[in-house]
């Protein structure tokens, strides 16, 4: 679980927004995270403390004076064993006293209370006249300079009936976010290329031949890489899966699209990694309008293929290659064919997959073959295994 044993503050401030953070709370606790949640006066307006108690499973504060701590002193013991605050939903006026260093409820004195190394997120949620406000922006700015971490908004549809800027993000955004500030920065700055998910080549309009690749173990790298703090650009073929916050995802279908991506991304790319599962073969005579079941003549179609460019050989045969990782799905002799693999295509990492039954899995169970041999990451879930893999790829990368 990504937040196992974490303590998370969860401060809710006025504002329709506030219906999210029941969400929010149940997501905290399936990772892990145990949560206390304090309210505003103005949030309980919105959502009701016994609602939050049931969810988190503590009791809610909502009053400095309250007296169910031993010393009366909530601002300050509340924050002391807590390894994060995040206010969800932060308004306008809360982001004000934020800046301002108020102290005059429960939720913004244990913020100014806190340590000054606990660290506190923030996600506005308010209207987007609200939001665009030169006092909002200056109180904004304000935050940002204090090291406060701003977690959206987002643009979009508002409660009001508006449009733009000014959206709370989505609690599983969210969630991505909060994981996000635990994990150590290893890629900071690092630019990240990756391909994922099957390829689609079509053989008409509406048939195609693809894999049983869901794109689990790519999504899995690329939103462990943004939580490492690199910028991440992830092709993808057709999955059913969202694109991991923060991660700029372009959507191809065929090998050939997949490949003119990566190139048209490549340059100045720190690391590519090949995690798609890309077609070998293309319909080379694909129809214009859909087949029919009789074909001209009475007789089945007949599909003549060819050869699909190699993406991840092209990458690693560029004169200014980014390190180049690829990955294998062997049904047998893994061992063998990964290393003949990793020297065929030139690279210096080939990860794996043991067995070929992982498509569409959670979990995983990986062989990273390197020139000095190989190494095993025992099964476990594919966005711990993608953090395992980040932290061997991050200590190999050129100084
Ligand atoms: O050659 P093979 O498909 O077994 O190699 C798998 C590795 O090569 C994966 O990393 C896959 O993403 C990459 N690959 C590619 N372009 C292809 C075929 C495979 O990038 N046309």
């Amino acid at each position: 679980m990504d937040l196992a044993g974490k303590k998370i503050i969860l401060g809710l401030s006025g504002g329709v927004a506030c219906y999210k953070a029941a969400e929010l709370t149940r997501a905290l606790g399936k990772a892990g995270a145990s949560v206390q949640v304090v309210m505003t006066q103005a949030a309980t307006q919105f959502i009701t403390p016994v609602t939050m108690q049931a969810l988190s499973g503590k009791p809610v504060y909502t009053d400095q004076w309250d007296a169910r701590i031993a010393n009366n002193m909530a601002h300050i013991d509340l924050s002391r064993d807590a390894d994060a605050i995040v206010i969800a939903p932060c308004s306008t006026d809360f982001i004000r006293k934020l800046a301002q260093g108020a102290c005059d409820d429960l939720l913004s004195t244990l913020c100014i209370a806190r340590p000054a190394h606990l660290p506190l997120l923030v996600a506005p949620a308010m209207n987007v006249e609200m939001w665009q406000n030169p006092a909002t922006q200056r109180n904004v700015a304000q935050l940002a300079t204090d090291g406060i971490e701003l977690l959206g908004p987002d643009t979009g549809a508002q409660a009001c009936g508006e449009n733009g800027m000014g959206r709370m993000l989505e609690p599983a955004q969210l969630l991505e976010q909060i994981v996000a500030s635990f994990q150590p920065k290893i890629l900071a700055g690092k630019r990240i290329l990756l391909t994922a998910g099957p390829t689609f080549e079509p053989i008409d309009p509406v048939r195609g031949i693809t894999n049983l690749s869901s794109g689990k173990m790519g999504y899995a790298i690329a939103r462990a890489a943004q939580q490492a703090g690199a910028f991440v650009t992830l092709i993808s073929g057709p999955t059913a899966l969202d694109a991991p916050f923060g991660v700029q995802c372009i959507q191809v279908q065929s090998a050939q699209q997949m490949h003119d991506a990566v190139l048209a991304q490549v340059t100045d790319q720190d690391i590519f990694i090949a995690v798609a599962a890309v077609a070998d073969w293309r319909v080379a005579n694909a129809s214009a309008q859909k087949l029919k079941k009789d074909g001209k003549d009475g007789s089945a179609p007949i599909l003549e293929f060819a050869r699909n460019p190699d993406i991840l050989a092209t990458v690693a045969a560029l004169p200014k290659r980014p390190y180049c990782v690829g990955f294998a799905a062997e049904s047998e002799n893994l061992l063998e064919y990964g290393e003949q693999k990793r020297l065929r295509k030139n690279i210096p990492l080939l990860i794996g997959n043991i067995g070929h039954h992982t498509f569409g899995k959670d979990d995983n169970e990986l062989i990273l073959f390197d020139a000095d041999g190989h190494t095993l990451l025992p099964r476990n879930d594919k966005q711990v295994l993608a953090r395992q893999l980040l932290a061997v790829i991050a200590s190999r990368l050129p100084r």
